[in-house]
């Protein structure tokens, strides 16, 4: 299942990402978390020193190697620098699973504890430059989480969690879409709506799952507010969490001492996403990367690679869970 944590800066994605991924991964269930915000923070919210997140290898510092292992065969993809971020796979690419090791995560991932027996595997895509953002989106750090998406086949029991940017650059290249289900942060003011409110149209042209969750919520006004503004899109509402503040002072607690009404918030979380695999659309879902590789290509890929990058579609690739080569036995983090 592919999650999304998306919202205004400093809406509290990334401190609700990391509650979801300690929620899910203390179910038992594999989950790989995947920083892809501007600000760099996921690491340090699952509980890592600052110097630890910092040495976690970027995917956007390798993106030549994770360009090359997933082109594989694909001889519609005449070399990895003819590869955009947008590029979709096709016979012969190599197909990601969440329970199979390679080299991408081989060379980018690493495990994360979470306290007892529980960890998630951790991506990040490196800090953002001054030149990764703007009108420049073929230097988007996201592109490789993009390529990974698109390559991915992963199953119900199994979680890719992405802390991201609500940023016109995820709607631009259709990452937006790669989801199952998207959880909107919304703290409980006009410019926190005005995000869902943007969000909100590209998703529904597209189909795209969207939920909100009201963060920072002090009080029954603060409910209604958000309730009149997004209607039944509201999914769950939290407060202030003392156990996420103790966090940010650097204290660890345990995770069972998070507040009981937040757990609830979060099983309530876990359902809606675990739900949501009844919708999925393999069809839709690869019909969709090509359409965005496809208007990508035409409004800067083509120009950039000197090629014509619509001939990398393969017209007869399906992506499913059962692509490729015969699964793994058990899911297990590598
Ligand atoms: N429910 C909460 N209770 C207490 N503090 C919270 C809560 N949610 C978020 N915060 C705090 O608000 C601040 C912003 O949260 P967070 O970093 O998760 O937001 P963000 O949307 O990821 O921000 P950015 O856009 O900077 O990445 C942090 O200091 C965090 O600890
Ligand atoms: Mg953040």
């Amino acid at each position: 299942m592919k999650i999304a944590f998306v919202g205004k800066g400093g809406s509290g994605k990334t401190s609700l990402s990391s509650l979801f991924i300690r929620h899910v991964a203390g179910r038992g269930v594999p989950v790989t978390a995947v920083d892809a915000d501007i600000n760099q923070h996921l690491g340090v919210a699952l509980g890592l020193e600052e110097e630890q997140a910092a040495a976690v290898p970027p995917l956007g510092g390798h993106l030549a190697l994770i360009k090359e292992y997933l082109r594989g065969e694909n001889p519609r993809i005449g070399s990895a620098e003819e590869m955009i971020k947008t590029t979709p796979p096709g016979a012969g690419s190599r197909l990601v699973r969440l329970d199979e090791g390679n080299p991408v995560f081989d060379a980018c991932a690493r495990t994360v504890g979470l306290g007892g027996a529980t960890s998630a595997r951790l991506l990040v895509t490196g800090p953002f430059t001054a030149d990764d953002l703007g009108v420049a989106c073929y230097h988007s750090k996201t592109g490789a989480v993009e390529l990974l998406l698109n390559h991915l086949v992963d199953g119900r029991d199994e979680y890719v969690v992405v802390d991201m940017t609500a940023g016109s650059d995820s709607f631009a290249s259709g990452m937006f879409t790669r989801f199952d289900m998207t959880f909107l942060v919304a703290e409980p003011t006009r410019k926190g709506v005005s995000v869902y409110r943007q969000y909100r149209e590209y998703a529904r042209d597209y189909g795209v799952a969207l939920r909100v969750i009201g963060n920072k919520v002090q009080g029954p006004d603060d409910v209604a507010f958000l309730r009149a503004q997004v209607g039944d899109d509201l999914l769950v509402t939290l407060g202030h969490s003392d156990w996420v503040r103790a966090l940010e002072r650097g204290e660890s607690r345990p995770f069972e001492a998070l507040e009981e009404s937040n757990r609830r918030a979060l099983a309530a979380l876990h359902a809606t996403a675990d739900a949501a695999y009844e919708r999925r659309d393999w069809e839709r879902y690869t019909q969709q990367m090509v359409h965005f590789h496809l208007k990508n290509a035409a409004s800067w890929g083509n120009e950039r690679t000197g090629t014509d990058l619509a001939a990398q579609v393969d017209p007869a690739f399906v992506l499913r869970e059962t692509s490729g080569a015969g699964r793994g036995a058990s899911p297990q983090l590598a």
